[in-house]
């Protein structure tokens, strides 16, 4: 059989640019271990069944957690639990499945449950129920010291005329885009739309295109990722959520996978045959994404903020804001990636209890000391369609 004699690190370095990965594909040993794990054909298998699942969801409460469990989560943790009755669904966060130093408040967590609501809350007005959701109140700061289940929200739900949302049927075609983005304008009437949905929760937003404030975005959006490779607690708690084969990704139906980061189709799957990356290594590559496919061209960053970031329940409707920018995005064609690199690395100080270097320029770049930056991201037109992320089964996330 024939050695691979390059690890996987190396390939992803030179095999973007160079052809080598051809000749290597077409290498007797390699066409083999390709076959045998098939991984040419790697959105299949039961990790990606709930997405079919949804195209035909089951009447009730039980269609609406199907809804709810295909939503945005930090790192595709899924840090999330239901407890179902006919007419009310309690929303848990599993504390758990949690990315330690990476979101030291669980913070991304809690945005990650607001998204599921919103799915939530959708797919009950689409059965023709109206949706009154309470929520948990309270801060981040005590989460980090707790374990098992906490309740979120309880969402009592009430026969109503039919509420449809045409932002249900983008439910189950919305997935993160890590491709490359063209430089393709968004055109201004779908950033006013974002804007209004931003003012409905009442959140800020604050849409940058180009000029000094977006280079400042990009500058800290880099900095921000080399600070977090530089610490290693942070690229540990990150790294042990990412599946590399096609069997893990089925055994464990969550997190980020090689064929969701954003590489063309065949150098993913002549990735995934070579040597797991190291933690260090994989998130080298991570900084060069950011700086040199991610944030080049993207005609749209964005951040929204909060008064208070670590107060749990504008958390959560920070969270159902995110999912419905990203289902309006998915609606007409616009691609999303969440970037929350500058918020993470200013978690982490704060956990440190180190002077806030990250929150200062947030607050420079937004240019007030009023808002807490909470969540950030890229917008843009993809030059490769995303593919759906794993999802643990239903059944395992109902209590
Ligand atoms: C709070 C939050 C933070 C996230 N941060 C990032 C991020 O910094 N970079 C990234 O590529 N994706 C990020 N994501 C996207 C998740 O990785 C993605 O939602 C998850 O893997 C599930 O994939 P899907 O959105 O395609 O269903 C974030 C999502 C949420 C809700």
């Amino acid at each position: 059989m024939t050695t691979i004699n390059v690890n996987r690190r190396q390939f992803l370095s030179t095999g973007l640019k160079a052809s080598a990965g051809i000749a290597l594909a077409v290498s007797g040993g390699v066409v083999y271990k390709a076959l045998r794990e098939d991984i040419f054909s790697p959105i299949d298998g039961p990790a990606f069944q709930p997405w079919l699942d949804f195209k035909h969801p089951q009447p009730g409460v039980i269609g609406m957690v199907q809804a709810a469990i295909l939503a945005a989560n930090p790192h595709n943790t899924q840090p999330w639990r239901f407890a179902i009755q006919p007419d009310q669904v309690v929303v848990y966060a599993d504390l758990e499945r949690n990315l330690g130093s990476f979101d030291p408040f669980r913070r991304e967590m809690t945005l990650g449950l607001g998204c599921a609501i919103e799915n939530l809350c959708l797919a009950a007005h689409q059965q023709g129920m109206s949706a009154d959701v309470q929520y948990q109140t309270g801060t981040l700061a005590k989460l980090p010291t707790l374990r098992g289940t906490l309740v979120m929200a309880t969402i009592h739900f009430k026969a109503h005329d039919t509420l449809v949302d045409p932002l249900y049927d983008a439910i189950g075609r919305r997935h993160t885009n890590r491709f490359p983005y063209t430089a393709t304008p968004i055109p201004a009437e779908f950033q006013t739309l974002l804007e209004q949905e931003a003012s409905a929760h009442n959140v800020r937003l604050d849409l940058i295109g180009q000029g000094d404030q977006r280079r400042e975005f990009d500058r800290l959006m880099i900095d921000s990722t080399q600070w977090i490779i530089n610490d290693p607690e942070m690229i540990h708690d990150s790294h042990r959520w990412f599946r590399n084969r096609k069997n893990e990704v089925n055994e464990h139906r969550d997190g980020p996978f090689m064929d969701g980061v954003g590489l063309p189709k065949s150098i993913a799957a002549i990735a995934k045959m070579l040597p797991p990356t190291d933690a260090e290594k994989a998130h080298e590559l991570w900084l060069s994404a950011t700086r040199d496919k991610h944030l080049p061209n993207a005609p749209l960053v964005g951040v929204i903020s909060l008064k208070d970031r670590f107060d749990i329940k504008t958390t959560l409707i920070a969270g159902r804001c995110w999912q419905r920018f990203h289902l309006q995005a998915t609606q007409v064609g616009v691609a999303c990636q969440p970037m929350n690199q500058p918020i993470e690395w200013s978690d982490r100080l704060a956990q440190l209890d180190r002077p806030n270097i990250a929150e200062q320029r947030l607050q420079a770049l937004l240019g007030t000391r009023d808002w807490q930056a909470t969540f950030s991201f890229r917008m843009g037109y993809a030059t490769a369609p995303a593919v759906p992320s794993p999802r643990r089964a239903l059944r395992d996330r109902l209590i």
